[in-house]
């Protein structure tokens, strides 16, 4: 996998197929690229896919993130480097708010805007802070069950679970303080791009409301429910989404 100097930090991002269109795939607390893998292998035939590490995340290097916007600076860094000037720009749960930080800031650079399991307000329980800080591990296991929708098996558990874990605890506070601090909802409308939400009928911690909220503020937005699945709607339900995905870009113009 490829890895590139941004900064003081080596990035590593996935990149598959080829474009355009290029989606650029943006993931959520304590993730790695690899939390977009079947989008990836479900995308490759009609777009060119790039789902970087977040600085201290997987195999990137780095403490962190500053802040939402930070993330979204380390996005258009990275696709200044891959010589990507126009994208679709899509994102999970904190990397959704990474998303729309980068619609809101760069809006000549984005043909397209998917919002998957997130929210223009990012708000997070306190009682998350206090169990990652009581015990890190027991405290991503509770995130986690809670991230997913009841039906999910154990096994989907065990593998979120197990990847989250690997993310450094100050890394990983760093992230839910990015998002307790993300609020663009009397922003949202500047927002004048095709757009996609995504959700799960079950997400218990971005629920369906958010992103009703993106369809009510953000013109033209296409909302996906899809049902029976929770906040990691992406992995749990893999083809809905994806297929959502290619019908949206499939709505995109061809010079996009
Ligand atoms: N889109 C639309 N509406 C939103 C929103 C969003 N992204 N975020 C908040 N709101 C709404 C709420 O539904 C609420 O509406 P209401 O007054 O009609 O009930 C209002 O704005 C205020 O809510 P909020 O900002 O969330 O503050 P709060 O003090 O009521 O609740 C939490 C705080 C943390 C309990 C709550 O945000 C929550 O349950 N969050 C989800 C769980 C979580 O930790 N998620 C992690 C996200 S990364």
């Amino acid at each position: 996998m490829p890895t590139i100097a941004i900064g003081g930090t080596k990035l590593h991002y996935h990149d598959v197929g080829s474009g355009p269109p290029t989606i650029c795939l943006v993931h959520g607390s304590g993730g790695t690229g690899a939390v977009w893998m079947r989008q990836m292998e479900g995308l490759a035939d009609v777009a060119r896919v790039v789902a970087p590490d977040l600085p201290g995340h997987g195999e990137s290097s780095g403490d962190g993130l500053d802040g939402i916007e930070h993330g979204a600076t380390v996005v258009r860094a990275l696709l200044d480097a891959l010589d990507v000037r126009t994208v679709v720009i899509g994102g999970h749960s904190m990397g959704g708010g990474v998303a729309q930080a980068f619609a809101l800031a760069y809006p000549d650079r984005v043909a397209g805007l998917i919002l998957v399991g997130t929210g223009a307000r990012l708000r997070v329980l306190p009682e998350v802070f206090e169990r990652l800080e009581r015990d890190y591990e027991a405290g991503v296991r509770y995130l986690t069950r809670m991230a997913v929708a009841d039906a999910a098996p154990s096994e989907l558990v065990d593998s979120l679970a197990a990847q989250a874990a690997r993310t450094a605890p100050s890394v990983h506070a760093r992230d839910f303080r990015a998002c307790n601090a993300f609020d663009v909802l009397a922003r949202i409308g500047a927002i004048r791009v095709p757009t996609l939400a995504i959700v799960g009928s079950e997400d218990r911690l971005t629920p369906p409301k958010y992103a009703r909220f993106f369809e009510e503020h953000i013109a033209g937005t296409r909302l996906v429910v899809v049902d029976g699945a929770g906040h990691y709607v992406q992995v749990e339900q893999p083809d809905a989404t994806t297929g959502a995905i290619r019908e949206f870009l499939a709505t995109l113009p061809r010079s996009t």
